[in-house]
C-alpha cells in the first residue's frame, strides 16, 4: 500500500515510516498492551552455554550425564576469547586467523541442579592452558517436552 497525500489515514503499518498526525501504528497498539506469557508448571530452569575444546566433549559429556543430566545440544563452532585465537594450538598448529574450533554445549537443567553442572564442566573442561572456554548461565522462561506438552523440569 503506497502513501496517498490526500488521504492521509492510509498508512503503511511499517515501523518507522512518518505516520499521519493522530493515526496509531497497530505495532504500537501491540507493543503497549500487557505482555502474557505461559510460563508453564514446574520448577524454574536455566539454560547453560559452554564453549569447550573439542578433545573435552566426551569427557564433559560423562561427567555431565553421571550428575544426572539428562540431554543437551552440540554445536561445533568456531570463536575466539580474549587472546583472539592468535596465541592458542589446534592440532600442533597455530593458527593464523583469529577463529579457532570449539564445540559449544546448551545444557537445559532444573535451577537446583545448575552450580553443580557448571562446576562438572569446568572440573571436566579445564586443562590449565588458555582458551579452555567460557560457561554463560541464563535464566529459561520456558522449557517444554513436544511429545507431551509437559513444561520446565518435567520438560526436561
Ligand atoms: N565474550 C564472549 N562472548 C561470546 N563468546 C565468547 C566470548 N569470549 C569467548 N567466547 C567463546 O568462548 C571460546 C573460548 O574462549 P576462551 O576460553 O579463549 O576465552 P578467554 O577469555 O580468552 O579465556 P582464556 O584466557 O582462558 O583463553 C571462544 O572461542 C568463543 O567461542
Ligand atoms: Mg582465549
Amino acid at each position: 500500500m503506497q502513501f496517498c497525500a490526500d488521504r492521509p489515514e492510509i498508512v503503511p503499518r511499517t515501523p518507522g515510516f512518518p505516520f499521519h498526525k493522530g493515526v496509531a501504528p497497530i505495532f504500537l497498539q501491540l507493543q503497549s498492551a500487557p505482555i502474557k506469557r505461559a510460563h508453564g508448571k514446574g520448577e524454574d530452569v536455566k539454560l547453560i552455554i559452554a564453549t569447550i575444546k573439542p578433545f573435552k566433549l566426551e569427557e564433559v559429556r560423562e561427567a555431565l550425564t553421571d550428575i544426572g543430566v539428562r540431554g543437551m545440544m552440540v554445536t561445533e563452532i568456531k570463536g575466539f576469547g580474549a587472546q583472539s585465537g592468535h596465541t592458542e594450538i589446534y592440532r600442533g598448529a597455530e593458527y593464523a586467523v583469529n577463529f579457532v574450533p570449539k564445540v559449544k554445549l546448551e545444557v537445559a537443567v532444573t535451577d537446583a541442579l545448575a552450580d553443580q553442572v557448571i562446576e562438572t564442566i569446568t572440573d571436566a573442561a579445564r586443562t590449565g592452558k588458555i582458551g579452555d572456554g567460557k560457561i554463560f548461565v541464563l535464566d529459561l522462561e520456558q522449557a517444554l517436552r513436544v511429545r507431551t506438552g509437559e513444561s520446565n523440569d518435567e520438560a526436561l
